[in-house]
């Protein structure tokens, strides 16, 4: 039987999160230049969002470029941007056929003016797909969204918009650039690293994490598939007894 018929369609993760690592290691295997990991890692990020929407996910989001990589050599960073602004004219019809909604978080005003443009077209041209919303992570940086959250908590709080009290979970969430997103359930990290680099802390709070030894290039729809067969093997616990979670499914 293939992978994705042994999927139990009743325990879909709905918020999916990968960290897209291994790209210049598997150029450098082969001797190839960095960048050409990159490239290839494009036709990996189409075959993930389409896996995605097929067995019925909600949300992916997409870790492309993090506030760290601006440190890397300026050849590799232009080449990620231009990159960026080519996938997206490409797979804008992708995203249509699958009736998938694209949206961004990050620090999206410091992207270079072509790069910015080009997503905010891509954002807009499919907003009105329901499907799936896939999301792509780009010069972001959970603790830069955090900062930037208590500032805004704290303009509120300046402004009498809202009191200290006040301020919980629920007003966290709400300021933090993956508001209308449901909560990580599931969290891919490819290339045999194990570490989280700076994605989404908070929403990770209670995920299921997945560590792959597969570099980004190589990740077709099957290691999507068996990463959603090992998320599917798990028990959630919450905090909570196995006995309680056997009796409660019950
Ligand atoms: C991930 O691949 C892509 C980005 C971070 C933009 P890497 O470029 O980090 O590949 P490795 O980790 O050097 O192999
Ligand atoms: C994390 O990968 C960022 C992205 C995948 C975009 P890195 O390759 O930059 O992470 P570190 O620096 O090895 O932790
Ligand atoms: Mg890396």
């Amino acid at each position: 039987m293939d992978l994705k018929s042994q999927i139990d369609q009743n325990c879909i993760p709905k918020h999916v999160a990968v960290i897209m690592d291994g790209n210049g290691r598997w150029a450098s295997k082969q001797g190839l230049k960095r960048v050409l990991g990159h490239q290839k890692g494009v036709e990996s990020v189409r075959q993930t969002v389409e896996a995605a929407a097929e067995i019925g996910v909600k949300a992916l989001t997409l870790y492309a470029f993090s506030t760290e990589n601006w440190k890397r050599p300026q050849y590799e960073v232009d080449t990620l941007m231009t990159l960026l602004v080519k996938s997206l004219k490409n797979e804008l019809e992708t995203l249509q056929k699958n009736n998938i909604r694209l949206q961004a978080i990050g620090r999206l005003e410091q992207l270079p003016k072509k790069a910015r443009k080009q997503l905010l077209e891509v954002i807009d041209q499919t907003k009105d797909n329901d499907h799936m919303i896939l999301t792509l992570a780009l010069n972001y940086g959970a603790k830069e969204e955090i900062v930037n959250a208590v500032k805004c908590i704290s303009k509120k709080i300046v402004n009498n918009e809202l009191k200290a009290e006040e301020i919980d979970e629920k007003v966290i969430n709400n300021h933090l650039y993956t508001f209308t997103l449901p909560v990580v359930d599931f969290l891919i990290r490819t290339s045999g690293e194990k570490r989280i680099s700076n994605f989404l802390l908070w929403q990770i709070a209670y995920a299921e994490l997945y560590f792959t030894d597969v570099l980004w290039p190589d990740f077709r729809k099957k290691d999507f598939y068996e990463a959603i067969l090992n998320y599917q093997s798990r028990e959630r616990r919450f905090g909570k007894t196995s006995e309680q979670i056997e009796s409660s499914s019950k």
